[in-house]
């Protein structure tokens, strides 16, 4: 252990917790060089974030020019970073979401989401999923039950918060056979809708369109668009959570695109700034337009050199056509991964879109694996390859490449795994 990571142990508290003992000393594009002079291949984006690379050129020239002029408004005056951004944000994301609160977070976008649709709708039930990961403030964790742990000895937590199943269909939460259901998982959350409480006492629902700390789960279009129709049926809000799906991660600006089911409002941050803290979520004029001044605020949050490095980070994305290029590549990722599994049955299951892949690693009755899972992640770091977990039993692998990512970095990294999993066996 190095001696940095001794007098951190000693001044951070222990609740922080650090996925690998790498001191970083550089980070460039998509790798990380330790203090100790080996190089890392970096496929966990500081958990999603660095979706363009550590330190992306036009970003870091952004960040450094707006450094130069000033750093802090705390909504006292206007700056020209803030309006730019919210007007990209009105550019990329879907339907008629067109104004934009900033904040710091993502677990802060979900709390003020939770707040508006509050505030609009007078009513204050909310359906979350079973499996989600909101964030760790009171409100963002009390619709996360994507384990246990995140939970512990912090209840109460926010009343009338009601839990349908995320339709994760390789462990159907209704016990169904993949493809062959009649969506039993939906007819769940109408009957709650009978049993538990009244459609007029709810006002948002909230869901991942691609599960993130959960375990990386797709749901079937059909789900989707069916929550849709029955948002616009009894006028809940339909709140996307996509700070960890959004800002290209799926190949798309949003994932919500992939299913082409329109959210009321959208979560974004992690990638939105390539690293500097930003979040925002997003209504359309309509409803944002219901919440009169000071009904919310923020002192730190849409910092101007956030801002500013979001708006070349909106750019970068355009510009070098990053989204293009992952969708390019992706499915010969998703192939390469096909390959692996023939020849090593513990990847369970394989699913994703974009760069937002989840490798689910199993024992042969499907009992989820995360000590095989731990095993792998270690072995690959010890080939300069760093990937984090996910899933409630932490048995999925993340495979969160950033966008610029070359084909000879993918090849890099799946001879990596390729060697990990053989040494497991
Ligand atoms: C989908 C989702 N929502 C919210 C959050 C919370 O974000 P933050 O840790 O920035 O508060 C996360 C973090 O991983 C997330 O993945």
């Amino acid at each position: 252990m190095s001696d940095l990571v001794k007098r951190g142990k000693k001044v951070l508290t222990p609740a922080l917790a650090f996925d690998t003992q790498v001191v970083a000393v550089k980070a460039e594009g998509c790798w990380v060089e330790g203090d100790d002079g080996r190089k890392y291949l970096d496929f966990s984006c500081g958990t999603a974030v660095t979706n363009i690379g550590h330190r992306p050129p036009r970003v870091v020239k952004a960040a450094q020019a707006q450094l130069e002029r000033f750093i802090h408004s705390g909504c006292i005056f206007y700056y020209d970073s803030l309006v730019k951004l919210a007007e990209e944000l009105t550019s990329i994301t879907p339907g008629d979401i067109d104004m934009f609160f900033v904040a710091n977070a993502g677990s802060e976008a979900v709390e003020g989401a939770l707040k508006l649709a509050r505030w609009v709708t007078q009513r204050g039930g909310v359906i979350c999923f079973r499996g989600a990961f909101h964030g760790r403030t009171m409100g963002a964790l009390s619709v996360t039950s994507s384990r246990v742990h995140y939970r512990k000895r912090y209840e109460p937590l926010m009343s009338s918060v009601y839990r349908t199943p995320y339709p994760y269909c390789y462990r159907c939460p209704m016990g169904q056979e993949e493809g062959r259901c009649s969506l039993d998982c939906f007819q769940y959350l109408e009957r709650l809708l009978e049993q538990d409480i009244p459609s007029s006492d709810i006002g948002a629902v909230i869901m991942e369109p691609v599960l993130g700390e959960g375990g990386y789960v797709v749901p079937p279009k059909s789900y989707m668009e069916r929550l849709r129709e029955l948002c616009d049926r009894y006028e809940f809000l339909l709140i996307f959570d996509e700070v960890q799906s959004g800002m290209g991660r799926t190949g798309r600006w949003f994932a919500s695109e992939h299913f082409g089911v329109v959210p009321d409002i959208i979560c974004i941050a992690k990638g939105i700034a390539s690293g500097f803290p930003l979040s925002s979520f997003g209504a359309s004029r309509k409803l944002m337009g219901e919440w009169p001044p000071g009904a919310h605020g923020t002192t730190f949050g849409g910092n101007p050199i956030s801002c500013a490095a979001a708006v070349a980070t909106i750019a970068t994305i355009r510009e070098d056509k990053l989204l293009e290029k992952c969708q390019e590549l992706s499915p010969w990722v998703i192939e390469k991964f096909k390959k692996l599994q023939e020849k090593y049955p513990v990847i369970g299951d394989i699913r994703g879109l974009g760069y937002m892949i989840g490798l689910e690693l199993v024992h042969e009755d499907k009992k989820p694996a995360p000590e095989i899972t731990s095993r792998l992640l270690k072995l690959c770091l010890e080939e300069g390859l760093i990937l984090i977990n996910c899933g409630t039993w932490s048995n999925v692998v993340r495979f969160i490449p950033p966008l610029v990512v070359t084909r000879e970095e993918l090849e890099k990294s799946l001879t990596i795994l390729d060697k990990a999993f053989q040494r497991l066996s």
